[in-house]
């Protein structure tokens, strides 16, 4: 396959779906299920966004330039997304912080992680953004694809988890499509690559850091040692396995054609579309906070 923009991604929308989440009620500190490890490692999730997706703005947007039309449309329409997940995640981290957690070792972890790419050209950035959306939008596949995910969660932060994962699929191909404009000059074999170099770095990071941050987390909780090693690892790796479903999605990306819409997942957004409330998008006031 060469490298334009997926046929599938031609007949997608990209729509903003403006919606809050446990604006009006405390969340539970063990919101998923009672379950530490559970709690942990979507909270530690969550630390994530507000500065990492508006790090993937930058980044985007540093090459919207000379984009085609529909393509900087989707690079905004992926901005005002980005935007309001970066705000409902803000909130979702304060709920935790309003529950007890101290959150300032993970979100120091991200800030040094973020930090490495400012001493890098800003192609190396949109390299990061387009492996770490590739991320996202399989866990979000996963997430959407098997309930037994958020089974048991408390259920507005169940329905936010819900939305971000639709979102992420939905506009996956933005970051992706604008690598390959960003690199259409160049040689093949240079762009997998740098593709594939920052890919293997920052799933090595994320794998770490996301357990790391868990577990300090549940450390805030009196879990440690062996117990939450045990916990963690067998709720990601095992059941209900997070990361060992996501492995075939994620060595996809290695492939050659490799292009996030090469699997069709729509299906998976009209049922999540068909299932929540509808939300008016509000484009200009959520593109001024991005
Ligand atoms: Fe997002
Ligand atoms: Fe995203």
């Amino acid at each position: 396959m060469t490298a334009t923009i997926s046929p599938h991604a031609a007949d997608l929308g990209i729509t903003p779906r403006d919606r809050r989440f446990g604006r009006d009620a405390a969340t539970p500190r063990l919101w998923h299920g009672g379950r530490v490890e559970a709690t942990a490692i979507y909270n530690a999730l969550s630390t994530t966004f507000p500065e990492g997706e508006a790090f993937f703005v930058e980044s985007v947007r540093a090459f919207r330039d000379g984009a085609a039309p529909r393509l900087a449309e989707e690079i905004k329409a992926f901005t005002t997304q980005e935007a309001i997940h970066s705000r409902e995640h803000d909130a979702v981290n304060k709920r935790a912080s309003a529950s007890g957690y101290d959150l300032t070792k993970l979100e120091a972890q991200v800030e040094k992680r973020l930090a490495v790419t400012r001493d890098k050209p800003p192609i190396v950035s949109l390299a990061a953004t387009m492996a770490l959306e590739h991320f996202t939008a399989i866990l979000a596949h996963e997430l959407l694809a098997d309930p037994r995910h958020l089974a048991g969660a408390e259920r507005e932060t169940a329905e936010l988890w819900r939305w971000h994962a639709a979102e992420e699929i939905e506009h996956k191909g933005v970051a992706y499509d604008t690598w390959l404009h960003a690199t259409r000059d160049w040689p093949r074999w240079k762009r997998w690559k740098l593709k594939a170099r920052v890919m293997l770095y920052v799933t090595r990071n994320f794998v770490v850091d996301r357990t790391a941050g868990a577990l300090e987390l549940m450390r805030q909780d009196g879990v440690t040692g062996f117990r939450a090693w045990w916990l963690l690892l067998t709720y990601l790796w095992v059941k209900p396995g997070m990361f060992r479903k996501i492995a075939g999605a994620w060595l996809k990306f290695f492939l050659p054609g490799f292009h996030p819409w090469n699997e069709d997942d729509r299906h998976l957004l009209a049922a999540y579309d068909a299932s929540a409330p509808a939300a008016p998008a509000s484009r200009k006031k959520v593109r001024s906070a991005a």
